[in-house]
């Protein structure tokens, strides 16, 4: 008998460990050397990242559900009946439900993210909570180009992206830029986008968001050293190495490092790589927008701004674009 509801089979287009080697052994070859952060998200790495949003000083994820949940009436009047919806770096799909539950009869979903494993799960539980809906997984790194099921199109009235989370802040501007063309093209003329945004702002809120007093940032931040060691061959000692956050104000972004705590030589398969005592790897970078230099920037990559919601202490942005 067939199931109940329409969870199509998983689009499989991870990073495969050659990708994952390639880009560690370029990275730590530079003189600032450097990690992706897309590859934070291994089940350990997931899990941290959604303790994370539990914590207290880590204000994005509460505020930004938040928003969604005041202004999800207003999505829903947006973007009408039976709409398809594309997300981003969908992860453990709490913020999609948000939507989906305000939503006039949605169409179809297809939850994009790098993390196989929390993919699956997600799409699992979210095709049990909303039968009627069509969804299409796609495992990817949605900074490659990859179109969207055909299947999908068929059931839908109109198409939105959702990118929430301020992952956007992940790329520069001239990637976010990239990245949002690239989206526009993807999802056609007259899509809608929906992205959250964090403001810039006093750096002490931002410095301790990112400096949590429990350590969790702390350990997601080693697990890629974890990661590295495990998958790669690698023989990062944990104990050698301190996470280190800070807020860029002239370049609006917290930057997070590695730092070595000694002079040390590190393995990775058949390649070494010398630390100096202080010398850092900068593994991630979070980008933070006042509301109208994001809107300038969605205008460029060709969406025009519909609408900007933030809460009460404009921590946090939802921007509304729509593909012009
Ligand atoms: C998932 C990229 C939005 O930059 O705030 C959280 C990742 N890194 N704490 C962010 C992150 C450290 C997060 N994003």
């Amino acid at each position: 008998m067939a199931p109940s509801y329409a969870l199509e089979r998983l689009q499989d287009l991870e990073p495969t460990a050659a990708q994952f080697r390639s880009a560690v052994l370029d990275g730590l070859a530079q003189r600032q050397k450097r990690l992706p952060c897309k590859f934070f998200y291994d089940a350990e790495g997931s899990r941290l990242f959604d303790a994370i949003c539990d914590l207290p000083e880590y204000y994005p994820t509460r505020t930004e559900c938040r928003i969604l949940e005041v202004r999800a009436r207003d999505i829903a009047d947006l973007l009408g009946r039976r709409v398809r919806l594309v997300e981003f770096g969908s992860g453990a799909g709490y913020k999609v439900r948000l939507l989906l539950r305000t939503l006039s009869e949605p169409a179809a979903y297809v939850p994009v993210d790098i993390s196989r494993s929390q993919l699956l799960s997600a799409a699992t539980s979210l095709a049990r909570d909303f039968p009627a809906l069509h969804i299409a997984p796609m495992c990817a790194d949605y900074t490659q180009p990859f179109s969207l099921p055909n299947s999908t199109q068929k059931v839908a009235l109109a198409t939105a992206g959702f990118f929430p989370g301020s992952t956007i802040g992940n790329f520069n501007p001239e990637q976010a830029w990239a990245f949002l063309a690239q989206a526009r093209r993807l999802l056609g003329r007259g899509a809608w986008m929906i992205v959250g945004v964090d403001v810039h702002k006093d750096s002490a809120v931002l410095n301790a968001a990112y400096n949590d007093a429990a350590g969790v940032t702390a350990a997601f931040n080693l697990n890629l050293l974890r990661r590295i060691n495990r998958e790669l061959d690698g023989t990062f000692d944990l104990e050698a190495f301190r996470h280190r956050a800070f807020y860029n104000e002239a370049e609006r972004r917290i930057e997070m490092h590695l730092i070595s705590l000694r002079d040390q030589s590190v393995d990775v398969g058949d390649e070494a790589f010398t630390f100096a005592a202080g010398e850092t790897i900068h593994t991630e970078d979070s980008y933070k927008y006042a509301i109208g230099d994001f809107q300038r920037l969605a205008a460029g990559a060709g969406f025009e701004p519909v609408a900007a919601w933030t809460d009460p202490d404009r921590l946090f942005a939802i921007h509304m674009l729509r593909a012009s």
